[in-house]
């Protein structure tokens, strides 16, 4: 069922996002359950959406997902995926507007200031919500390294990039998205609201939460103000059993987790789950002749029979 579109510009990610899937996809798909091609009404649901690498794959290869789901506590970033579905071309026009400014500037100090400006205006709530959505793009393309970090009062807080080129107005990538996002409802809160969104049919829920640090227990990747600790983990946990009840597939990505009594954190907590290592893109040593490839760990409600 996989097809590959290959003279189209593909949808994919609009922003660059932390714990972005973009480079572990196929290994990703290859623990799709095995009778996932043969279904023929597939509800795609991704709770923790963030930059939406997997879905942007999953919508473009399996005609077979006829409908999704998407949500993330980021309510400025389900901002964004709402202007693309809805209005993409205001969008473009706001984001080539913001570029042009960008770029009339002459010296990389003068873009500073105008990035600080627009943060400045971002924090103060200064902005329209459809310039909002615009402001937040171009913040990703123009900050450091595409973070997302907010500081205690939730403030964004992320510094200039010092960027020579970035590509602030990508719009053949927002009318990709755009044509996609149509068969997708949309939603921003916690992810335990999806439930009530559920297919009739097959759902086959990809779950990408903050990971738990590979040692010690809250995720200090700050998405959000709020911090996901190992209660958080357990909610989660709770959430898949109930998903689980309702037939739902489950496949969720997380760390490979090891407690101080050297057992892992997740095979405790997912005991009647199948758990599969794959290999991470980040490098566990960063001096040459030791870069072994950190692991991370895709759990399942399903065996996929590899
Ligand atoms: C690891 S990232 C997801 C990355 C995504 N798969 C990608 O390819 O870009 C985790 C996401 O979970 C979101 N998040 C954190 N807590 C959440 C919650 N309680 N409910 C829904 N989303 C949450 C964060 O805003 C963040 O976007």
């Amino acid at each position: 069922m996989e097809k590959k579109q290959d003279n189209k510009i593909i949808a994919k990610p609009f922003v660059k996002w932390a714990g972005g899937k973009g480079s572990l996809i196929k290994q990703l798909i290859a623990y799709l359950p095995s009778n996932f091609n043969e279904q023929e009404d597939i509800t795609y649901i991704e709770p923790f959406v963030g930059g939406g690498a997997m879905l942007f794959y999953m919508l473009t290869h399996y005609p077979n997902i006829k409908h999704a789901i998407i949500n993330d506590v980021n309510q400025d970033l389900i901002n964004c995926y709402l202007l693309i579905k809805k209005d993409p071309a205001k969008l473009i026009t706001l984001l080539m507007r913001m570029k042009d400014e960008f770029y009339q500037l002459p010296s990389i100090e003068d873009r500073g200031r105008y990035y600080y400006q627009m943060r400045e205006k971002y924090n103060e709530g200064g902005f329209s919500i459809k310039e909002r959505a615009a402001c937040f793009i171009f913040l990703n393309k123009t900050c450091f390294n595409g973070l997302y970090r907010v500081n205690t009062s939730g403030k964004f807080n992320v510094p200039f990039g010092r960027h020579k080129t970035p590509k602030i107005c990508d719009e053949a990538v927002i009318m990709a998205d755009h044509k996609i996002l149509q068969r997708v409802d949309v939603f921003a809160g916690d992810y335990n609201r999806i439930t009530k969104h559920l297919g009739k049919k097959y759902n086959f829920i990809y779950i990408d939460p903050p990971y738990r640090p590979l040692s010690g227990s809250a995720c200090f990747i700050e998405y959000t103000r709020n911090v996901f600790d190992d209660a958080e983990q357990m909610r989660l946990k709770a959430y898949c059993d109930m998903l689980t009840q309702k037939n739902c597939m489950i496949m969720q990505s997380n760390s490979n987790s090891v407690d101080s009594d050297g057992k892992s954190y997740f095979a405790k907590l997912y005991d009647t789950y199948y758990i599969n290592q794959i290999k991470a893109h980040r490098f566990i040593n960063a001096y040459a002749g030791k870069r072994e490839k950190e692991t991370e760990l895709l759990i399942m409600n399903y065996v996929n029979h590899q």
